[in-house]
């Protein structure tokens, strides 16, 4: 692939080469799925939600996939903060940005953690998840907007670290506004946007039952699914947050096509969630050489060229 055409991003003052990485999560719970990571194509290592305490998550099986996306409800498997604290100096060796995801499970775990991670300088960035649909009896906090106005106030006041933070997918223009409203009250320093759309739910007409075990085979949905949805969250948050917080995409990108148009629509990076589960850490190097044709094609050398153009009719 010709060398000038750059996938290059940056937020915060990180730089991010390729503009592609792994989403929290699948494949970045233990040090080996992250070193894996570290040794792909994979623009950043960005780990599994992780909470205060470690947890086995939900009982199995908790994913499934079909030809068009995936139902997850994995209730945040992962090893607890210290540990993704503590793997931060060994992944330095990956010369990539090493990001942490928080998931605490209450207001006061968050605080805990990001007060806690902030005295480890090899961890680049922390990406707080305020959307994960699967933990039994929590509500997704991004959901609601007063909660989650007091979580970005209160983790701000502790963090030491580049932080953003990853949503909910919105389906109202009113709820993007809500959201958007809370979201510049506060120094972000990047949005990611989507989770998986909870609540769904795959049946096998066949065998006439559910396809995973929680919570009566409800769960997040991932993949081709939620593209649009993906999108338009993508776009809506540029906009309302005026074209000046980073937002990454995530939500069934599978193809550099699919990445091409995250970033018209104002991604500045995209996260690769099911089609990494499906195809492993291969996926990162295949987008990435995807998007590359796709911009030479176009005459286009660098992300900036047509972030953020997307035309209207
Ligand atoms: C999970 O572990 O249940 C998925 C993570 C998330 O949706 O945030």
């Amino acid at each position: 692939m010709s060398s000038h055409i750059s996938t290059k991003a940056a937020i915060a003052g990180i730089t991010i080469e390729p503009c592609i990485f792994n989403a929290a999560g699948p494949l970045c719970v233990t040090k080996e799925e992250l070193e894996a990571i570290g040794s792909s194509h994979s623009g950043a290592i960005m780990t599994k939600s992780c909470t205060f305490e470690p947890r086995p998550g939900n009982p199995e099986p908790r994913y499934y996939e079909d030809a068009l996306g995936s139902i997850n409800s994995m209730g945040l498997p992962n090893l607890g903060y210290m540990k993704y604290a503590e793997f931060s100096s060994e992944m330095k060796k990956y010369r990539k940005p090493y990001i942490v995801s928080v998931a605490g499970l209450s207001l006061q775990d968050n605080i805990e953690i990001v007060k806690y991670l902030g005295q480890f300088k090899d961890i680049d960035a922390i990406e707080l998840n305020l959307s994960c649909p699967n933990v039994i009896g929590k509500p997704q906090v991004a959901y609601d907007f007063d909660a989650s106005d007091e979580m970005l106030r209160e983790v701000l006041k502790v963090n030491k670290h580049v932080l953003g933070v990853k949503l909910s997918p919105y389906f109202d223009f009113a709820h993007f506004q809500q959201m958007a409203g809370v979201l510049k009250k506060h120094k972000l320093a990047f949005v990611s946007c989507v989770n998986s759309l909870g609540e769904g739910l795959f049946i096998d007409a066949d065998a006439e039952q559910v396809a995973i075990k929680p919570k009566g085979g409800f769960g997040g949905i991932g993949g081709d699914y939620i593209k649009p949805t993906a999108l338009a969250n993508v776009r809506k948050f540029y906009e309302l947050l005026d074209r000046k917080v980073p937002i990454v995409g995530v939500g069934g990108i599978k193809s550099g096509r699919d990445a091409f148009e995250f970033i018209l629509a104002g991604a500045t990076a995209v996260q690769i969630g099911t089609e990494f589960m499906r195809s492993g850490t291969a996926c990162f190097a295949r987008v990435d050489a995807e998007l590359k044709a796709l911009m030479k094609e176009k005459g286009y050398s660098t992300l900036d060229d047509f972030r953020g153009k997307l035309k209207v009719l």
